[in-house]
């Protein structure tokens, strides 16, 4: 446990899994991970509502009641599995046109690139209900758009958080983070206005009875024990958020023996806490076979319930987990039984590093070579 301070803020740090724990089970009704002020501001420069990111206390709990009946109930999310599979199919034609264009003809040169595009086209479908082109060779203008806007509002908020206010007129950052979020918004009310308005005319033409709210069939991963270990150990290896945080704002809490006021701002090192060998026995090696029960029993028995939570703890984890998971057994299954994957010489050693979500600090280079029929 340390202190420190960025700019007016003072952090708590927490890097040992009991200390996690011991934040994580105080974190009361309504928990709050940051106050997330930038992306309100924008939201209020521009009369919009808070969604489940940017909203606090018993309005964020209203709105999580609803979104999770519909997206973390297993069952529910499962019904996602065709919408996923018919992006898969896409992801495997982009796939084999860039190995095809590649000098050895089984190369994909930027691995994290083409991932990207899969998980932005799968969570539009699964949210608009329409394609909007990821992985097609030639993108949508207004998709590119987009998809540019994503990472010009991320890369603008790093100086609106670290400038001061009065910069903001005079400096361009301020200007390009809200024109990034403001093509982010146009781009996903065009999607629903589209909907809403296909809906009404179903309504018109067919009655309620007539309007089709996407009905998919359920498939089952529980014959795949390993598919599921392997991911595991890859989130324990590589947290996709590699720190986290808890403001916990009902009261003072006893944390590591210490006495905390409220309002604290505790930060969660996830990535620190995965790689504890005194919960994960050689924590740098990939080993899958450490969360299959049968293989060690005894090792398993050690493991401590907040070693490595990928999705985060309690009533605020992931909205998507579900969702995000289906995503990746459904692609690692189908890549894994067309492909064997070798990495590309030229990529040499791949490190991580964290802006603001974990990413690999150069181009990931895979070779696919066609696994015989
Ligand atoms: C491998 C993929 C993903 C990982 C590892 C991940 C991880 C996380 C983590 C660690 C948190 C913070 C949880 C906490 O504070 O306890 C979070 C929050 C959240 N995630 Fe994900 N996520 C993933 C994919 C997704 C997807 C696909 C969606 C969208 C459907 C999504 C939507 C959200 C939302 C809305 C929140 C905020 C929930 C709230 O504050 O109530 N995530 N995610």
């Amino acid at each position: 446990m340390w202190v420190t301070h960025v700019g007016p803020q003072t952090h708590v740090n927490l890097a040992s899994a009991p200390l996690l724990e011991q934040v994580m089970r105080q974190e009361g009704k309504y928990p709050v991970r940051n106050d997330m002020d930038l992306w309100k501001e924008h939201r209020d420069l521009q009369g919009l509502a808070y969604g489940p990111f940017t909203t606090q206390g018993h309005h964020w709990y209203q709105l999580r009641q609803v979104l999770n009946q519909r997206m973390l109930k297993p069952a529910e999310a499962a019904l996602y599995t065709d919408a996923l599979n018919e992006v898969i199919d896409s992801f495997m034609v982009r796939l084999n046109e860039i190995r095809a264009e590649s000098s050895s003809g089984d190369q994909v040169p930027d691995m994290a690139h083409l991932f990207y595009y899969f998980a932005l086209e799968a969570i539009c479908y699964i949210l608009f209900e329409k394609r909007i082109g990821c992985l097609e060779r030639s993108i949508p203008q207004d998709t590119a758009a987009f998809v540019r806007s994503v990472g010009l509002m991320f890369q603008n908020s790093l100086y609106a958080t670290f400038l001061p206010k009065w910069t903001r007129p005079l400096l361009p950052f301020w200007k390009r983070y809200l024109d990034g979020w403001n093509t982010i918004f146009s781009f996903g009310k065009k999607l629903i206005d589209q909907k809403l308005k296909e809906i009404e005319a179903q309504l018109q033409a067919e009655g309620p009875e007539g309007v089709q709210i996407s009905g998919y069939r359920h498939k089952d991963f529980a014959h795949m024990p390993l598919l599921k270990a392997v991911l595991k150990e890859t989130l324990r290896l590589y947290p996709v958020v590699p720190i986290n945080s808890r403001v916990i704002v009902e009261k003072e809490i006893e944390v590591g023996g210490f006495l905390f006021p409220k309002n604290t701002q505790f930060v969660l090192c996830h990535y620190v806490v995965s790689r504890d060998p005194s919960i994960f026995p050689e924590p740098e090696s990939f080993q899958p076979h450490r969360w299959l029960k049968k293989s060690q029993p005894d090792t398993l028995g050690v493991q401590h319930p907040f070693g490595s939570v990928p999705f985060g703890y309690g009533v605020r984890a992931c909205l998507g987990r579900r969702i995000a998971e289906l995503e990746m057994q459904l692609l690692l299954a189908r890549l894994m039984q067309q492909y064997q994957v070798v990495l590309a010489p030229e990529t040499g050693e791949v490190k991580s590093v964290a802006r603001i979500v974990l990413v690999p600090n150069k181009n990931v280079g895979l070779r696919f070579l066609q696994r015989p029929c």
